[in-house]
């Protein structure tokens, strides 16, 4: 990870590829840049020349001329400054385009177990204000920083040149004011953080509200939760107006000091000289357009430079987000798996988190065309092995062998092609049902997709929809019900006849009915397919040919549903449970 230290330089560096396609605007817009800060000085300077020498010398063409220069120097500025923006801003905006697609397509990359760790919809907002915050850098932030160092400097040597006694009494003074006023901004900007907060505090109850309304108003609950935003907005109201008082404050105070004290300060200061000699009447004039014109940017400078430190944490964080290790280099191998004889775990021990472990010492094979089923109280590790077998983790001890070559030396996308995974949460595409069940492989025919359709029994619930297979689904597909989400994702395995079927309580939100339909052709369609399938409801696993009984990260017994029968008292607890449930055996 990068060091304060290396800051500038590491990140121009990482920075440059997204940079490099786009060197003709950068150098075009840092030119009119440049060019707009010293024409910043020059009008004020033909001001001068004609008070100093065309009034006096009586020149009326001369003046003509310089009110011509004049009028020619704020026009070419103008439309300069103007190019500059437009510029600038182009360049931002592309880099940050390429950024976040960049970023997003890193994100896509890395392993499921990073997820666990990140509320995702919070990692996403954080990377949409990252990188607005990283696009300003590079147009406005520039544009301003830049530009008014440069101008700085530019008014420095002039009026150093035209009257160093009054500059070097006057720019002390500036500069101590500066920094009065940069103190006291950073003690507004604590409030600027509090209001954030306190938004980000507001907005995340008004989200939750929303979220649980029914619940909400099934509880009755619809008064607390007006008293509680009430009381949070009231909090935050209460710390803006404090805030917008104490800044207004300051910022008029500082506005009074700069444009009235130190124009006065001048004139004292020039005005013997002036009635002497030794200083022209053009100098006052410069030296009360530089003060003006440095006031706005000096006032902001504070503000400038914090939003540039905010803007650098944000790039530091997004830079890290695409360093972040991808799936591609946590597997070691490119070897194309092929799965001819069996599925092994050998010893496998598996914790998420340090020495959590969550699988201890689990051994057990999945012989190919094979059907094992894992049964056993919840949390007792039977996700954690079909992630595992998925390749979505890496065992910490033993091994996951596919024909006796570790899964993390393969091929990872090759082998998760050979998988069907059916979970009980199931994703859902935004768009048509058709992708959702071919997921957009063109070499799955429609008819494949209708055939698979038919085969869950969907059909008529597909008739039904205003454009059959072509009906497009909502977010996360909240238009259709949590089993008719299981049967789209049943098809979605039969169109793909995977070789490897895994199923996690895939049958949990289907009717008991539906379920023994569907099984009963699942068996006909899947038959000859390895299945690895976590078990709902017993019945799914009683013509299993091996089946694993889970225990606290244990397989404590094992064999068909005949020989746990006889030999596993907590199989038969299970059984007798679920029979006095009421199901049929
Ligand atoms: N992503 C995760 N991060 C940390 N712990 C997890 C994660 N997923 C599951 N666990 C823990 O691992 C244990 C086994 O969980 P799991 O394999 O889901 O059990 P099962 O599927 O048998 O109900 C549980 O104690 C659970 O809390
Ligand atoms: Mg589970």
């Amino acid at each position: 990870m990068p060091e304060q230290k290396q800051k500038f330089s590491y990140y121009l560096k990482l920075l440059y590829p997204f940079i490099k396609k786009d060197k003709g605007l950068l150098f075009f817009g840092l030119f009119a840049m440049l060019v707009t800060s010293a024409l910043r000085l020059v009008d004020p300077l033909i001001l001068a020349l004609i008070i100093d020498k065309s009034i006096p010398n009586q020149d009326l063409s001369e003046m003509l001329r310089y009110g011509f220069m004049f009028i020619g120097v704020v026009l070419i500025s103008g439309l300069l400054s103007y190019l500059q923006i437009v510029l600038l801003s182009r360049l931002g905006i592309k880099i940050i385009t390429q950024f976040k697609g960049k970023v997003f397509s890193h994100l896509l990359k890395l392993p499921v177990g990073w997820f666990n760790k990140q509320p995702v919809g919070e990692l996403i907002a954080r990377v949409e204000s990252d990188s607005e915050r990283v696009k300003v850098l590079f147009s406005d932030l520039s544009i301003t920083i830049i530009g008014n160092l440069l101008f700085f400097v530019g008014v420095f040597i002039v009026l150093l040149y035209r009257d160093w006694k009054t500059t070097s009494i006057i720019l002390p003074i500036i500069a101590i004011s500066i920094i009065a006023y940069s103190v006291l901004f950073r003690y507004i900007s604590s409030f600027f953080r509090q209001i954030r907060e306190k938004y980000a505090i507001v907005s995340a109850k008004i989200t939750d509200y929303v979220q649980g309304m029914q619940m909400i108003q099934a509880l009755n609950q619809e008064q607390r939760v007006i008293e509680d935003l009430r009381r949070a907005s009231k909090d935050k109201q209460r710390t803006e107006i404090k805030t917008s008082f104490i800044e207004y404050g300051a910022q008029s105070f500082f506005m009074f000091i700069f444009n009235v004290v130190f124009v006065v300060i001048v004139i004292m200061l020039s005005a013997p000289k002036i009635i002497v000699g030794t200083a022209t009447l053009g100098t006052l004039i410069v030296f009360i357009q530089y003060i003006y014109r440095m006031i706005w940017p000096l006032m902001h400078l504070s503000e400038n430079v914090m939003q540039m430190q905010r803007s650098f944490v944000s790039l530091k964080r997004i830079l890290e987000l695409t360093a972040l290790q991808t799936e591609d280099e946590t597997f070691t191998g490119t070897q194309v798996p092929a799965f001819e004889h069996e599925i092994r775990f050998e010893n496998v021990s598996f914790a998420y988190e340090g020495e959590d472990w969550v699988l201890k010492d689990v051994s057990f094979s999945i012989p190919k065309g094979k059907k094992i089923a894992l049964v056993g109280p919840s949390g007792s590790g039977k996700s954690t092995t079909i992630s595992l077998l998925c390749g979505f983790y890496h065992v910490q001890k033993g091994s996951v062998l596919v024909d006796g070559s570790p899964l993390r030396g393969l091929d990872f996308r090759a082998w998760r092609r050979n998988i069907g995974l059916i979970l009980q949460d199931i994703y859902l595409f935004p768009g048509p049902i058709l992708e959702n069940v071919r997921v957009y492989n063109d070499n799955v025919d429609v008819d494949v997709v209708r055939n698979a359709i038919s085969v869950v029994q969907l059909d008529d619930f597909i008739k039904a929809l205003p454009d059959g297979l072509d009906t497009e689904l909502a977010e996360r597909g909240q238009n259709v019900s949590q089993g008719e989400k299981q049967l789209i994702s049943f098809a979605r395995a039969l169109a793909f006849d995977s070789e490897i079927i895994i199923m996690d309580e895939a049958t949990a939100s289907i009717d008991p009915q539906t379920e023994a339909r569907i099984q009963r052709t699942m068996n006909s369609v899947f038959g000859g397919k390895t299945m690895v399938i976590v078990a709902h409801r017993l019945t799914s696993v009683l013509d299993a040919d091996e089946i694993l009984y889970f225990s606290e990260g244990r397989i404590t017994a094992r064999g068909n549903h005949q020989t746990l029968l006889r030999e596993s008292e907590d199989y038969r607890k299970l059984v007798e449970l679920q029979l006095l449930g009421g199901k049929d055996e």
